[in-house]
């Protein structure tokens, strides 16, 4: 049997050189690198209290099968969850009334696949793997996308549930268009898993902004946004306003950070400063996580209040990830 417990290393960290963040079990400075650890086994990461999706993709991953399997399989849970808000079903919609979605996948050997502003369809990160394996391209939009899921055998499905329309419609009495920070301590999962064979994939889905404009893609779908994996040295992904990501290309900055020798705590935090220094950050949420190849995690966000489900070693832990401005 599995545990889930809480950490927060907020106020206790180890990592002096580099302030308070999130720390990986075992990990003890940020001149660790990858060449330095061995294998810590099969690992789940993923953006803010995603228990039950880091569950499913654990069994996943015990019963032998790939990251690739474990990141589609966790991340479907929150997508059919009517409860999560801001991912597939259930999701909140754009201002039209349509909720419309973004998903991207990412294997080991650097395939990817992806669809942006599909509507009707329950698991969009099935489709973004459908067009990573059964096409030429990298990403499917809108329409296509969707025409490309009936062939598939997708089934189309109202996404829009009787809560959603309700908060829609007095939403509409006012239309002003104001994302909330942190709104309900979750937005958009992304999730990074490592398999038995030491191989790495990454996958994130989302619903988006809530009352965007129609046609709005955010970073979700865009490979090295939203998400990147390079299985040479580790994997990110992202979560928040998804135009400051998109911007700076986040998930990619990370990963090329590590590459660069950074932790991955070390390589957030940078991407995160980025942002600070070069738009306006004060209202907006954007939060990084980062999983190295040895299995070592890191984070860290704009604002507090991000957290993330990270499973290793059989345990499953809710931690709270570290931030630039601390209330
Ligand atoms: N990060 C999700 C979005 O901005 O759509």
């Amino acid at each position: 049997m599995s545990k889930i417990t809480r950490r927060n290393f907020l106020g206790k960290s180890v990592q002096a050189s580099v302030g308070v963040g999130l720390i990986g079990v075992g990990q003890t400075a940020c001149s660790q690198t990858i060449s330095s650890t061995e294998s810590k086994g099969i690992t789940v990461l993923s953006t803010w209290n995603n228990h039950k999706a880091n569950k499913a993709a654990w069994s996943v991953l015990q019963n032998g099968k790939s990251a690739l399997d474990a990141v589609e399989a966790g991340v479907r849970v929150p997508e059919a969850d009517i409860e999560d808000r801001s991912v597939g079903y259930g999701g909140r919609p754009d201002r039209d009334g349509n909720v419309t979605l973004d998903a991207c996948i990412m294997d080991e050997k650097g395939n990817c696949g992806s669809v942006c502003f599909l509507q009707h369809i329950k698991h969009p990160i099935s489709v973004a793997r459908k067009v990573m394996e059964e096409t030429p391209h990298v990403i499917l939009a809108g329409e296509g996308a969707y025409q490309f899921a009936l062939s598939q055998g997708f089934k189309k499905e109202n996404l829009l549930t009787e809560k959603s329309r309700q908060e829609w419609e007095e939403w509409k009495v006012k239309s002003k268009y104001q994302p909330i920070i942190n709104i309900e301590q979750h937005d958009t999962i992304g999730m990074l898993a490592i398999d038995q064979n030491g191989n790495m994939s990454g996958a994130c889905t989302t619903s988006g902004l809530a009352y965007k404009l129609q046609g709005r893609v955010g970073d979700s779908p865009i490979i090295g946004a939203g998400m990147f994996v390079d299985n040479e040295i580790g994997g990110a992904v992202a979560t928040g306003m998804g135009e400051a990501v998109l911007r700076s290309l986040g998930s990619f900055l990370v990963v090329e950070l590590m590459r660069q020798g950074r932790s991955p705590m070390e390589a957030c935090k940078e991407a995160v400063m980025r942002i600070v220094k070069k738009q306006k950050y004060q209202d907006i949420q954007v939060g990084y996580l980062a999983l190295n190849k040895a299995g070592e995690y890191g984070g860290f966000a704009i604002q507090k209040g991000f957290n993330c489900m990270f499973s290793q070693q059989n345990e499953h832990q809710l931690i709270d990830v570290d931030s630039h401005l601390k209330k």
